[in-house]
Parts: structure tokens; sequence; C-alpha cells
């Protein structure tokens, strides 16, 4: 039994904790029934833990409990192609893996609700885990979302340096606190980016992407953040944001654009360390090979 869970890039700089949307570059489980637990990993997953503490095997283990399941011990064969704590949903793939690998493995089919339920005690990010699970772009209200089309002539080109950087840090320089002007801003840029994927003005995406509750906080903590943003725009990227917590840069891009933003970030990523990848909206979330 094999599945793959998309790789999401989220917030898009207004949509802070919102926006989400499933890329085309997966992580793919793949499970066989065993006497023990065991762990493989290839590609970016050279640091995941091998045994039990492995956030796959946890989440399963955590289904079980919640259901009053026996935990039935497999094998796990891990292909991460999603980069770990760079701001791509790594950590969301491997919570989304284990509960459909529960769902699989004891026939329960709970509903999405339950299963964010449980999602949520590894990770209370929706704007990351509701794409991984559904597909396509999603703004995530709490209990409330709405899985929205991604416009099929847009692109993105990421900009991923080699450190990395925990969401938990990533967070941490964040301000408690909002003055009224700041969250009004937020609104309308977000609000213009509804606008700007649902009716395909494109023009409104470099506004839309401004935001005054992270982005500011967190470049400090990305290597070349003023050049990599620099370098997107002066290449024609349409708008040029923090992807998740960082330090990845994710550039929306229309289709011929591509190439020139990918240079462009490449020519700043090689004196990093890192590398860029252009990818496409995914309509699919998790799904079974
Ligand atoms: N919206 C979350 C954040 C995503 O920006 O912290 C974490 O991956």
């Amino acid at each position: 039994m094999k599945l793959r869970v998309p790789a999401t890039t989220t917030n898009f700089g207004s949509g802070f904790d919102t926006f989400g949307l499933a890329l085309n570059l997966y992580n793919t489980f793949e499970v066989e029934k065993a006497d023990a637990f065991g762990v493989e990993a290839e590609g970016e997953g050279e640091d995941l833990p091998r045994d039990e503490r492995n956030l796959v095997i946890k989440v399963y283990k955590r289904c079980c409990e919640i259901d009053g399941f026996e935990v039935k011990p497999f094998r796990l064969k891990q292909e991460v192609n999603v980069p770990t704590a760079r701001g791509l949903g790594s950590s969301a793939t491997a919570i989304v893996a284990g509960i459909e690998i529960f769902s699989i493995l004891h026939g329960s089919d709970l509903p999405l609700e339950e299963k964010l339920k449980i999602a949520f005690e590894f990770e209370m990010h929706p704007d990351n885990l509701l794409p991984a699970f559904i597909g396509g772009f999603v703004i995530c209200a709490d209990g409330v979302f709405k899985k929205i089309e991604f416009p099929k002539d847009l692109s993105l080109v990421f900009a991923i340096p080699d450190y990395k950087i925990s969401t938990e840090e990533s967070r941490g320089v964040l301000p408690k606190e909002l003055s009224l002007h700041d969250a009004v801003f937020n609104i309308q840029r977000a609000s213009l980016f509804v606008v700007a994927i649902t009716m395909g003005d494109y023009s409104l995406l470099r506004e839309a992407v401004e935001d005054r509750i992270h982005q500011r906080y967190r470049s400090k903590l990305i290597k070349g953040y003023d050049k990599l943003v620099k370098a997107g725009y002066s290449a024609g990227a349409l708008a040029v944001y923090i992807s998740g917590s960082g330090p990845t840069i994710g550039a929306i891009v229309e289709k011929e654009a591509s190439r020139g933003v990918a240079e462009s970030f490449a020519n700043i990523i090689d004196t990093i360390g890192g590398k860029v990848l252009t990818l496409e909206a995914s309509q699919e979330g998790v799904s079974w090979l």
C-alpha cells in the first residue's frame, strides 16, 4: 500500500493562517504489515526518526488510541521530496499520511472533520493540513473552509535555502498584538488576493501579498530576503511572498515568466546554498497509488 501527500504553500502574505495551496510535489509513504514498527526514508528524510518517534507512526498510534483499535505495526518506507522545516508543509504530509494509513489498515472511514481534529493535536495549521487532505487552494476559517480553483495559467517558483527554520521559531518572532490599522491593512489585501485569483486580475497580486502581520518580522530570519524579493519582481513575478513560516520564498508567475524568475532566484540562492523549484498547483490532495 502506497500513498502520496502534496506539499503546501501557505499564507501568500496577507492570508496569514488562512490561505493554503497544494503543490505538485509529493511525499510518498509505503506501508507493509510487519511484526514491529520500522522506517526507511529516502531523499530529504535523512533526519527523520527511524523508530516510533517518527511522526507518521505517532499519528497512526494516536488514531488507534482515540478509536479504540489495536495497534498493527508496519514497516514504513518514506520517499521525502518535500524539504523539511522550509515552509512547504512537510510535517503536514506526515500527519495526513498517519491518519490515512489508520483509515485503510482499520477500515475506518472518519469524516474529514474528525481527521482534522486528530491532525490539530499535532499541528494547528489548517492552511497546510486542509490542502494536503483535499488539494487545491483552500481558504481556512477555523471550523469553516472553502476550496476554490487556483488559476491553471499560474505557476509557482520557490527559492528553497538549505538551512531550516522551525515554525515554532518563526512564530516566536511575531508580536502578540496588532494595531487596528495593521489588521485592516491585511483584511484589505487578503480580500484583493481572492478577487485576483477568482476573477483573473493578476495586476492585484503584488499589492495583495503585502502584509503587516508576519512577513516583516520573519524576513529578518531569512538570508538574502530583500535580494530575493527584488530579483523575483525584476524578473516579472506577479507576487513574491514568504512560503508558510519560511525560509522558502515563493513567487506567483505567469507560465511564460517562470524560467526568468527561476534563473533570477537561482543567482541568489546559489550564493546562499539551496535550490529553486518551479511547481504547479495540485487539485488533488492525499491519494493512494
Ligand atoms: N500559517 C502558518 C504560519 C503555517 O505561517 O506559521 C506554518 O507552516
